[in-house]
């Protein structure tokens, strides 16, 4: 059972950030765009301004960063050099590095090599130590690296900020123990640890009083929430008691349909307020894969989960996430992936091309299939997804639709965009605010989008 940390700050650390400004750039996936949030809220509670253009003069840089394919961590690595030339110019004062990269001691290592003026590393478990890292640097000068060992007690007393007031993430927990073969997750992000349902409950019903419309509960796995609690209380638990509090929209991010349970889709089917719309990676269609990647599934049982769920919810949208070029994967082993496609004809997917990941099993492999053959599939599978996306979008075409709006063109202010209950982004002519939730009829399709005017009633 884990327990809790307090955040605090001292009183010197409270002055740390008076008329300076800060600048955050976030990569990757939602959870790091929670933590990022977690971030801005010390930083503005300890004085500094945010800054949203890079290229002005800024006191503090951070970049959150992510470790997820290696194409993820070079972008942070071009963006470095920028940094590095900007600190010696002094147009940046103090600059940071945290999240999965800089979770990794090897990297780490190389870019104190490299990049010798970054000021401080912040592992994904020590945002509660960014005012003690901030002091070390501003106030005495040191290069600081906090990269704990994965820590067991969660915080849950953080300063709240959210980047908008209409949408917001909730962890539920934090972590994975699955070890699927190719993934860096478990080794950057640690165990699970899940928070108890009386702490997210809580901060889902003051989310409601400041007028959210919608949540997202966030999990690496969101299935496996609560295994360490050992309170006998399931996911399909928790989501069936936050549909009670009545929050408008509920969507939850990510389940793997391995462990993925009838249940779950039972509580969907029984509460409007949660979005008919799952997203469940499946990463490829031929089972030998699929058990190389510790992800044993029967294509056929996840055919099979696919119908119970349309069945139970018949307006329901589903997307995946697909790999291709896993080692050694034959063509054989691809075609099964675009057949399973076809079959479910999914509302979209993203694609990715295998990258191995330090300290993975997958990544052991020694793979012979060359770089060149998994661009072709790539652009295969690519096309079939555009198909369906297109093909799915067309059914809505003089649908009445229900769309949280997120925001306005820039280029023509009676044009507004948000998403539909089934995560389709609509685009539509009328007048509108942000976080209203309005009826549109859609009048054409495009491939990963709708459009539609507003309608009254
Ligand atoms: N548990 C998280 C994992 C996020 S990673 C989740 O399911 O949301 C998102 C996607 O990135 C994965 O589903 C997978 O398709 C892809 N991915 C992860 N590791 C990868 C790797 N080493 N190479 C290529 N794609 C990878
Ligand atoms: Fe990664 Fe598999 Fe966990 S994809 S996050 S190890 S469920």
């Amino acid at each position: 059972m884990v327990s809790n940390y307090c955040f605090k700050i001292t009183n010197k650390q409270q002055r740390l950030g008076k008329d300076k400004t800060f600048f955050i750039r976030t990569y990757g996936c939602q959870a790091n765009e929670r933590d990022s949030e977690i971030i801005k809220a010390i930083l503005l509670k300890i004085g500094f301004k945010e800054i949203k253009d890079f290229n002005k003069n800024v006191d503090l840089v951070i970049l959150n960063t992510c470790a997820i394919r290696q194409n993820a961590e070079n972008k942070v690595f071009g963006l470095l050099e920028q940094l590095k030339k900007k600190k010696e110019t002094r147009k940046i004062k103090y600059f940071g590095i945290c999240g999965c990269v800089a979770q990794q001691p090897q990297i780490i290592k190389r870019l104190k090599v490299k990049i010798s003026n970054i000021d401080f590393f912040m592992g994904t478990n020590n945002i509660i130590d960014l005012p003690h890292i901030l002091e070390m640097v501003m106030l005495k000068d040191k290069q600081v690296s906090r990269i704990d060992k994965m820590k067991s007690a969660l915080v849950e007393n953080w300063p709240n900020y959210r980047e908008t007031r209409h949408k917001a993430l909730v962890n539920i927990m934090y972590g994975c123990n699955h070890y699927c073969s190719y993934c860096i997750v478990p080794y950057v992000r640690g165990p699970i640890r899940s928070r108890t349902k009386e702490n997210i409950l809580d901060e889902v019903k003051c989310l409601i009083k400041n007028g959210c419309k919608e949540i997202t509960l966030l999990g690496q796995n969101v299935n496996s929430y609560g295994i360490d609690l050992k309170q006998n209380y399931t996911f399909a638990n928790l989501l069936e008691d936050v549909a009670k509090t009545k929050i408008p929209r509920i969507r939850y991010a990510t389940s793997n349909p391995w462990n993925f349970t009838k249940e779950i889709i039972d509580v969907m089917a029984k509460y409007k307020n949660i979005m008919p719309y799952i997203h469940l990676p499946i990463q490829s269609g031929d089972e030998t894969i699929l058990k190389l990647m510790n992800r044993t599934m029967k294509v056929k049982d996840f055919i099979a989960l696919i119908k119970y769920a349309r069945k139970k919810i018949p307006c329901l949208t589903v997307s995946t996430d697909l790999i291709v070029g896993f080692p050694n994967e034959t063509n054989k082993q691809f075609r099964k992936t675009l057949k399973l496609y076809k079959k479910i004809k999914f509302d979209n997917a993203y694609t990715f091309i295998y990258s191995a990941r330090p300290n993975t099993p997958a990544s052991k492999i020694i793979d012979k299939v060359a770089l060149k053959t998994k661009q072709k599939r790539l652009t295969k599978l690519n096309k079939l997804v555009k198909k369906y996306s297109k093909w799915n979008n067309n059914k809505y075409i003089t649908n009445v639709v229900q769309v949280l709006v997120d925001g306005q063109s820039k280029t023509n202010k009676n044009i507004f965009t948000g998403y539909s209950h089934n995560w389709k982004v609509v685009n539509f002519v009328g007048q509108a605010k942000i976080g209203d939730i309005v009826n549109v009829k859609i009048t054409s399709s495009s491939l990963f989008s709708l459009n539609g005017e507003k309608i009254s009633c």
